[in-house]
């Protein structure tokens, strides 16, 4: 006992309290944007970089500038870009340095991170701003007080992602690890580390700003209707909002009370979001004092509904069917890291297989991915960081994972509620029941008492934040089925063949139905698989299907696909999974990676990628 209070006395004396504020989910909801009221700064490139394995740099005051560091470029991941961090996820800090221009002065100033996994802390000019914790979404902090003028201005930015159990992913020494894997993930994806997305620099007028803007769209036969919720910092009394599109204008003014403002704009002739036809209107709002403009900012949606019945989704009041993908953000070197060529692939991909959708498995993807899918008419199913979970054991734990759930869901909503792609929020992917066996012999297993309320706070959270899209989340094989009442839509990840049954596609694919028939009887929803497949060795063939073979895996999702076919409560098929992608090491992940994609890591197509076109193209 002793020496940990001397060290507690040392450390208190030692250092003075650095004071580091929590962030806004609200200040996320805006992507920055450059206009006559606003400016914007990407700072990506080649930063500094240190690591910091002793844990030693606040208290030697890294954060007032890193001595003998290496270059890094931002955004990506570390692990793959050095030969002795590729497993390394502890301390490590970040340093730039930009002119912030004297035309910004007088204006609000943020910092804007677009994704830090998995916990990050913020100095600017040596001083604390922020930290965050999980990955995968963005967080920002108003600097406008840490700001040196006429000179160059030091940003640093510490980052780590311990493993641990009561984190969202959860990983370390937690019960349900079934991988008895290294790095010890609790989930089946590499636990990339760093700044994965850009880090911005924007402004915001002082006076008063716009700070959200909430879209919520409908039609009645050919007339299309926009609510508009706009909220202001600041008390500007009157605002404008101009909806143009489809060679017709709409324009109507605002009336502010308490900073919020709302109006609703008809469309006449509406030109509506499909898969057919994405099509989006531009949204401007602006704020205006008398004939003054004191604000802008430009925003667009597609006019859809999306809703469930007992067994389809209908898009616009039209049956739609999810052909497509659960897929990941990975890419060799890059890792978590954006890249955008990639992104731009893998939606060329998408229309070329045949797809119209895919789920963010199991984290939410960068903005632009969102933008690619309104534009490109794919439909999302957007997913929080919460793969996982558990709900037995240390109830201190299960309370902290589930105000990090509750964070992410409002990150979420904040940063992706206004996409017409995004027509379904997932709380979770495959929540884990104690009793649960990794090769299960998918059997349902009864589930724990605080799984049900736990999940039923996450979906009532996602529906009291926006009441327009569905929500769900996934199940596991052999979850309880009680549990998959709770969504809007059944999801269902089912590997029969694969890890029940392996070898045997036949019995799989019956075990598949008459589980099927079984959830719909019961549950009177519409169900979606949301993963089906095969490890497959890229190149590995057998004249007859025998498992990680590509001629396997194509019979696998043959028969699943077949199964689906001939029922009419299935809403949607995702295979698991679009591309092969890097996870821990472990005896069954061969190389450290998931071989189920029907396209390789380098996004070149299997057997299964050319089966899947013949059969969705036709469709
Ligand atoms: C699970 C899980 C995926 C994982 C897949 C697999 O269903 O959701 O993240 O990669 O199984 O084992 O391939």
């Amino acid at each position: 006992m002793f020496p940990y209070c001397v060290l507690f006395i040392f450390f208190g004396m030692g250092l003075h309290a650095q004071q580091f504020k929590l962030p806004d989910a609200k200040d996320i909801a805006l992507f920055p944007q450059q206009n006559d009221f606003r400016n914007a700064l990407n700072l990506s490139g080649i930063w500094k970089f240190k690591k910091d394995s002793l844990g030693v740099g606040e208290k030697e005051g890294w954060f007032n500038g890193l001595k003998d560091y290496r270059s890094i470029a931002v955004p990506g991941s570390w692990n793959e870009q050095f030969d002795d961090m590729r497993d390394y996820l502890n301390l490590a800090w970040y340093e730039t340095e930009t002119y912030i221009p004297g035309s910004w002065k007088g204006q609000r100033i943020y910092i804007r991170i677009g994704s830090a996994n998995y916990e990050a802390k913020i100095w600017i000019n040596g001083l604390p701003l922020g930290m965050h914790e999980g990955g995968h979404l963005p967080f920002a902090f108003d600097i406008s007080s840490h700001i040196k003028w006429g000179a160059s201005n030091r940003i640093t930015i510490q980052i780590e992602n311990v493993l641990k159990p009561n984190r969202v992913p959860t990983g370390g020494d937690v019960a349900t690890n079934f991988f008895n894997n290294y790095p010890k993930t609790n989930y089946d994806f590499f636990p990339y580390t760093g700044l994965h997305r850009a880090v911005w620099l924007y402004t915001v007028p002082t006076a008063a700003a716009i700070s959200d803007v909430t879209i919520r769209t409908s039609f009645e036969g050919t007339e299309g209707t926009m609510e508009v919720k706009i909220e202001q910092k600041g008390n500007v009394a009157e605002g404008r909002i101009t909806v143009t599109g489809n060679d017709q204008r709409s324009e109507v003014s605002v009336r502010f009370s308490g900073g919020m403002g709302k109006a609703t704009i008809k469309i006449p002739k509406v030109r509506l979001w499909s898969l057919e036809d994405p099509f989006l209107y531009s949204v401007t709002v602006t704020l205006n004092q008398g004939n003054r403009l004191i604000d802008r900012y430009v925003t667009g949606t597609g006019v859809r509904t999306i809703a469930a019945t007992d067994k389809q989704i209908l898009l616009n009041g039209k049956p739609v069917f999810l052909k497509g993908f659960g897929k990941h953000e990975d890419f060799p070197v890059y890792g978590r890291g954006v890249a955008y060529p990639v992104m731009i692939k893998d939606f060329s991909l998408l229309k070329w297989v045949g797809a119209n959708s895919f789920r963010t498995s199991h984290y939410p993807y960068d903005e632009e991915y969102m933008n690619m899918a309104d534009r490109e008419g794919i439909l999302v199913i957007d997913e929080i960081p919460a793969v996982g979970l558990f709900f037995h054991g240390d109830s201190i734990q299960l309370q902290q994972r589930q105000a990090l759930c509750k964070q992410y869901i409002n990150e979420l909503i904040a940063r992706d509620k206004n996409h017409p792609s995004v027509i379904m929020w997932s709380i979770a992917n495959e929540p884990f029941p104690a009793n649960l066996g990794m090769m299960t012999s998918g059997q349902e297993v009864k589930g724990e008492d605080r799984a049900i309320p736990s999940l039923k706070e996450l979906i009532g959270e996602a529906k009291r934040l926006d009441s327009t899209r569905l929500a769900t989340f996934v199940g596991v094989m052999g979850g309880p089925s009680d549990w998959l009442a709770l969504g809007d839509v059944v999801c269902v990840n089912r590997y029969w063949g694969w890890y029940s049954n392996p070898g045997d596609i036949k019995t799989g694919a019956s075990m598949l139905s008459a589980e099927l028939n079984r959830l719909h009887r019961k549950l009177q929803k519409p169900i979606i698989v949301t993963e089906f497949g095969a490890d497959t060795y890229p190149g590995n063939h057998a004249d007859q299907a025998e498992m990680f073979s590509e001629e396997y895996q194509t019979a696998f999702i043959k028969a699943y696909l077949d199964v689906a076919d001939a029922k009419d409560f299935i809403a949607g098929m995702h295979v698991w999974a679009f591309a092969d992608f890097k996870t821990s090491q472990g005896i069954v992940r061969f190389n450290g990676m998931n071989y189920k994609g029907v396209f390789t890591r380098d996004r070149r197509p299997k057997m299964a990628a050319h089966y899947l076109r013949s059969r969705w193209k036709k469709e």
